[in-house]
């Protein structure tokens, strides 16, 4: 089983990542080429230009993940591949990569759930995570909060109804005028510690609201009615602007997410308690997806789950945002069941995918 080796391939949005895991979780390379140009010129992730930039790199980034990793492709015992969900145009450049791959090495091929690769990614990081467990998934267009009985298995217990929170980090990072050569999340993270949480009384949503869903549509609007009402001039950058002008859009920043976070609290502890009744051996609540790599998220949710007598599992940040070493090892947990197609034919067209 140690001598498992899969390759992962994860092109489901803007990034175009490879990784090459063994069987015993050992990570032999990990490779991503991000569109930062891209994101900072269209404001957001365009699919078809997303899709010409995946099809540009995709080819060398598998190839540096083969070669870091000091294998070939003869190496491999399967290659994994997310299907989806994402951007149809893009998950297409990696699903053709790894059946042309898999087809000229007759590898067998997994197809892998983004989801479930950001929740299971966490098995690999903490060796004592076992089933069942919880996982609060936070990302740019996910908000979903699960319970993994088994292998494949999974109760949703919560999802948004409008936008996720990763969206509304990334639009008030735009609104505020934030560098968007990266996400916006990192952008407000780091704007948020210059400013008054207080300052800002924002509404979190949906406090009346007894189930575990989750709404980011209504705090979005409330940050831009702020920005209005502020009068901030959001076309001069943050680097330049004056420090009153600062200070507000920082006080901005550390008001939403405080509310933004504070959401996911609430929710969370309920989720908690519905999950100990159908499960009560769980033990761990995981908290994955690129807004997971934010350390005042990160501090919050410890204490929520500490205080309900479980154990925070939070990947590194390289492991919550979107990456290849995910996709492998969902890859490999499936491998090992037997889960699996046979190797594809040696040639299919390309419009086959
Ligand atoms: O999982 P991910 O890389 O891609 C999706 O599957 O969507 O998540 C990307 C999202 C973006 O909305 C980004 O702004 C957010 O994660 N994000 C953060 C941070 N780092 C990334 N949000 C808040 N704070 C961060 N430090
Ligand atoms: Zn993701």
């Amino acid at each position: 089983d140690d001598n498992l080796v899969v390759l992962g391939i994860e092109t489901s949005c803007d990034d175009t990542a490879a990784a090459v895991v063994r069987g015993n979780g050992e990570i032999l390379s990990q490779v991503i080429s991000s569109q930062a140009e891209l994101l900072a010129q269209y404001g957001g992730v365009a699919p078809k230009q997303a899709e010409e930039a995946h099809s540009r790199v995709i080819d060398k980034v598998v190839q540096d993940a083969l070669d870091s990793a000091n294998i070939t492709e003869k190496d491999l015992s399967a290659v994994a591949v997310t299907i989806g969900p994402g951007l149809s145009l893009c998950l297409r450049v990696g699903v053709r990569k790894a059946r042309r791959l898999a087809g000229g090495f007759h590898l067998p091929i997994v197809g892998v759930h983004h989801m479930e690769a950001h929740a299971l990614v966490a098995r690999l990081v903490e060796q004592e995570l076992s089933f069942p467990f919880m996982a609060l998934l936070i990302s740019g267009g996910h908000n979903i909060i699960v319970l993994a009985h088994k292998l494949g298995q999974y109760t949703q217990l919560g999802t948004t109804v409008d936008d996720a929170i990763g969206e509304a980090f990334d639009k008030t990072a735009k609104w505020l005028g934030l560098d968007m050569r990266r996400s916006g999340g990192p952008a407000v993270e780091e704007l948020a510690l210059e400013g008054d949480a207080k300052a800002f009384k924002f509404n979190v949503p949906m406090k009346f609201h007894k189930d575990c869903n989750f709404s980011y549509a209504g705090l979005k609007t409330q940050v831009k009615l702020a920005i209005e009402a502020k009068e901030i001039d959001v076309k001069c950058p943050v680097s330049s602007a004056t420090s009153e002008d600062r200070r507000k859009r920082a006080d901005i920043a550390a008001s939403f997410q405080r509310v933004a976070v504070l959401h996911l609290e609430e929710k969370c502890e309920r989720a908690i308690d519905w999950a100990l009744k159908l499960e009560p051996s769980i033990k761990h609540m995981v908290v994955s997806g690129g807004v997971a790599s934010n350390q005042y998220v990160r501090l919050r949710l410890n204490n929520i789950v500490e205080n309900k007598n479980l154990k925070l599992v939070c990947p590194p940040p390289s492991l919550c945002t979107d990456n290849g070493v995910m996709v492998a090892w969902t890859g490999l947990e499936h491998f090992r069941v037997g889960r699996y197609d046979p190797p594809p034919p040696e040639t299919e067209p390309d419009d086959f995918v």
